[in-house]
């Protein structure tokens, strides 16, 4: 089958079955192209609650889509590749929060969105990278359990009084852009401004000119008047930043900065998804209606 054949199916398919394609900024560029969508976690959490149609595609991985699942437990949400999981995700399971709570007792939970069902189901409320501080800042405790993203934990730090007890966690594409990237990226593009994400280790944020979530890197492209930008995230987001503003020149802060988990999802698994009808992602009713409330909680604000 030619790209062409495969797009053409896509596009009887999703009508047939009444779908929306949702893709996150990471995803390849060809996905990206075909999505009803693309964003950010907060604003794909926000299109799947608002979504009126029957299926959701979710192109990115497992926890959104469950995320997706949760939200709209009427709707049939499809994941192209059962395989595409988030590695910071599995780092903290509900059993390990549960008798970490119990070391803490009486500390409200913070989760961020790249976490399992189960561990939204043992926290108070959900955040993503973009509105992480505006979470912690809308809770009345002092001391506040922030699970499983450390690197996002010590940036939030940075930014209220309140005291972070953050888990041992982190993501390993922006773990490994290291300061010695961003040095480089800074000899070889002097005019540059660096925009790096809050997963990113303290002594990245560091050397950056601004801290965004990938949303907000797609608002500040379209807004800025640099004409040079180095970008410490995951790379598929370049693909969109480069189609959107032209005049633009963007610069990974790290070549190759891919998430593997992220590129498992391509057209043809996305044709796959909706011809079968895989794979379905399913929150069982007792988890789904408890971690809806922390995910509910951060729409609010
Ligand atoms: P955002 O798109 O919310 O910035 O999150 C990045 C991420 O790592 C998702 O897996
Ligand atoms: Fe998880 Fe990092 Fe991949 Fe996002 S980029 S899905 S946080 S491993």
């Amino acid at each position: 089958m030619t790209k062409r054949e495969v797009m053409e199916r896509i596009g009887r398919l999703r009508k047939e079955r009444q779908a929306v394609i949702l893709a996150h900024n990471y995803q390849v560029g060809e996905v990206q192209d075909i999505a009803d969508f693309s964003g950010d976690s907060l604003e794909l959490s926000r299109k799947a609650a608002a979504a009126e149609a029957e299926v959701i595609v979710f192109c990115g991985v497992h926890f959104m889509a469950e995320t997706a699942a949760i939200l709209s437990p009427r709707k049939t949400v499809l994941l192209p590749d059962l395989d595409a999981g988030c590695p910071m995700a599995d780092m903290i399971t509900a059993e390990d929060l549960r008798k970490w709570k119990d070391k803490y007792p009486g500390r409200p939970v913070v989760c961020y969105v790249n976490t399992t069902a189960e561990v939204k189901a043992e926290s108070d409320i959900c955040c993503t990278s973009s509105n992480a501080l505006k979470v912690v800042e809308s809770i009345k405790a002092d001391e506040i359990l922030f699970v499983p993203d450390k690197n996002l934990a010590a940036y939030v730090s940075r930014h209220t009084p309140k005291k972070i007890i953050a888990w041992d966690g982190y993501c390993f594409v922006h773990n490994q852009i290291y300061a010695s990237h961003i040095l480089e990226k800074r000899r070889l593009h002097p005019r540059a401004e660096v925009w790096v994400h809050p997963e990113c280790r303290p002594e990245v944020i560091d050397l950056a000119d601004k801290v965004l979530s990938t949303g907000k890197m797609v608002v500040e492209a379209r807004e800025t008047a640099q004409k040079e930008v180095v970008i410490g995230t995951e790379a598929g987001i370049i693909h969109r930043l480069e189609k959107e503003n032209p005049g633009v020149a963007f610069f990974p802060a790290k070549d190759m900065a891919f998430c593997s988990n992220m590129k498992k999802i391509n057209l043809l698994k996305v044709l796959g998804a909706l011809e079968s009808m895989v794979f379905k992602v399913e929150v069982p009713r007792h988890i789904a209606d408890r971690a809806r409330g922390a995910i509910e909680r951060m729409i609010k604000i």
